[in-house]
């Protein structure tokens, strides 16, 4: 694919939001570590999460992504990985009857540690410190010492990922991931008494599972009701960390990464000329790259060409993170020039990161009527583009956090203080993220509605 091209190349370019480690000795010998320890994740799981992606670019499957803003050491444990695992099952059981298409369940899991900042220092309590950049680079306490970068969190964070990987890869295929399981935790949500708009689409799905019952398919008969493909993904923001765990593929003999499933670039690290973008052209992986309101055409021409030279379907997911009522002034012209270059590549809307607003009690926090406008702009602008909105990305948690105003469970800005865990930007909680769930579901069917309608 890329030929000639070496996993260290990176460091020749431009390096933007990557720490500088005091200790380069330490860093050296962190890095050889890194290298000796097996991959997270192998090439061809990335190249199957590559073909359903190609799916979802045609309009035949739907992309699902989701996950913690940042993961933290100090939240991890079984408990939360398991709840945010639910309730992307959840969402994935509603999305599926909605779209009538596979969809294909990506985690912001097991490696989405490392976080650009807006700034390298900041303020606390009068002292001025350098930025939290993730648990991976640094620590969250407002000490010097805790901010200092420390490479041995290298080696944490992919301790962390491994043992994280290896629950999500037995929670898919040990029953917990059974289909009928799934539903019935859905059917308690929507017996909540304001859930009214979403118990009639719920139990339709319960009737659809009893006819398949009754007809002789269960997940005895059909093996695949009781499991799924569960990928991780992450921001490959720390190329020292990507650099040591990159391996080759013994089928193929190409580079892939071998810390996720799928990785992606920032819309602030996206820059043609820099070292993300070096890195993450020459790995086989499907690749993300965010694009927001600053997104030129001619960037965006540069970097298709770039991370996917030969055009290959499901190689390059673009994520539109514009911010509500911006979509329409920025969508568009992305969208025609993806169209001019005749490239191949899948749409995806995360919804988040261009609506995150100061809530009059002082939390950064996002309004989830901003978050859904977000998703029916996108939504409303691929209807009138003749395009395939194919997926959706959100930060999100299991756990019932009041980090997001909004939803039939009205979080206030006044509740925001009850729960507000986040180790950086507001999540939906589990009951927002299963009602966003149900409401991109009807957009899916009313636009299934439409194609059917046509075509009669
Ligand atoms: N294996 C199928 C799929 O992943 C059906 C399935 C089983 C499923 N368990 C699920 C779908 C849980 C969504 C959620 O699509
Ligand atoms: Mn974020």
């Amino acid at each position: 694919m890329t030929k000639g091209w070496m996993k260290s190349d990176w460091r020749a370019k431009p390096r933007i939001q990557m720490p500088d480690y005091p200790d380069a000795a330490a860093l050296a010998a962190a890095e050889a570590q890194l290298a000796k320890y097996p991959p997270l994740v192998f090439a061809g799981e990335a190249r199957r999460l590559k073909k359903q992606l190609a799916e979802a670019a045609e309009g035949r499957a739907f992309l699902l992504q989701g996950g913690d803003c940042a993961e933290s050491f100090a939240e991890f444990s079984a408990d939360n990985i398991r709840d945010t695992f639910r309730v992307m099952l959840q969402m994935a059981v509603v999305l599926t009857y909605g779209a009538k298409v596979p969809v294909i369940k990506v985690g912001r899991m097991a490696g989405q540690f490392a976080k650009p900042r807006s700034a390298p220092t900041e303020v606390v309590n009068g002292v001025e410190l350098p930025s939290y950049k993730g648990d991976i680079i640094n620590g969250f306490d407002a000490t010097e010492a805790a901010r200092r970068p420390d490479p041995q969190r290298m080696l944490q964070a992919y301790t962390q990922a491994a043992a994280s990987l290896n629950l999500l890869r037995a929670f898919s295929t040990g029953g917990f991931a059974d289909i009928n399981r799934v539903h019935s935790w859905t059917l308690g949500f929507a017996e909540h008494d304001k859930a009214e708009r979403y118990r009639e689409l719920s139990n339709r799905i319960s009737d659809a599972l009893d006819f398949m019952k009754a007809a002789g398919i269960t997940s005895e008969t059909a093996p695949s009701l009781a499991a799924v493909d569960f990928y991780t993904s992450h921001e490959a923001l720390l190329l020292e960390y990507e650099e040591a765990l990159c391996r080759i593929d013994s089928i193929t003999g190409q580079p892939v990464a071998g810390s996720g499933h799928m990785i992606w670039i920032g819309d602030r690290t996206r820059q043609p000329d820099g070292a993300h973008v070096e890195f993450c052209r020459g790995v086989l992986n499907p690749i993300g790259l965010k694009c927001g309101p600053s997104t030129t055409a001619e960037d965006l021409k540069v970097l298709m060409a770039k991370l996917n030279p030969a055009n290959e379907p499901g190689r390059l997911t673009l994520i539109a993170r514009f911010g509500a009522g911006k979509v329409g002034e920025h969508l568009p012209r992305l969208i025609r020039t993806v169209q001019e270059e005749g490239a191949k590549v899948l749409w995806s809307c995360d919804p988040m990161h261009g609506n995150t607003i100061k809530s009059s009690t002082g939390y950064k926090t996002r309004p989830f009527d901003s978050v859904l406008r977000e998703v029916r702009e996108f939504f409303q602008i691929h209807k009138a583009e003749g395009t395939v909105p194919g997926g959706v990305h959100f930060e999100m948690t299991g756990k019932d956090v009041t980090e997001c105003t909004g939803g039939l469970r009205a979080v206030t800005d006044e509740d925001l203080s009850d729960r507000y865990h986040t180790a950086c930007d507001p999540r939906l909680n589990a009951s927002q993220s299963l009602e966003l769930a149900f409401l991109v579901a009807e957009e899916l069917s009313a636009q299934r509605e439409a194609a059917r309608r046509v075509a009669l």
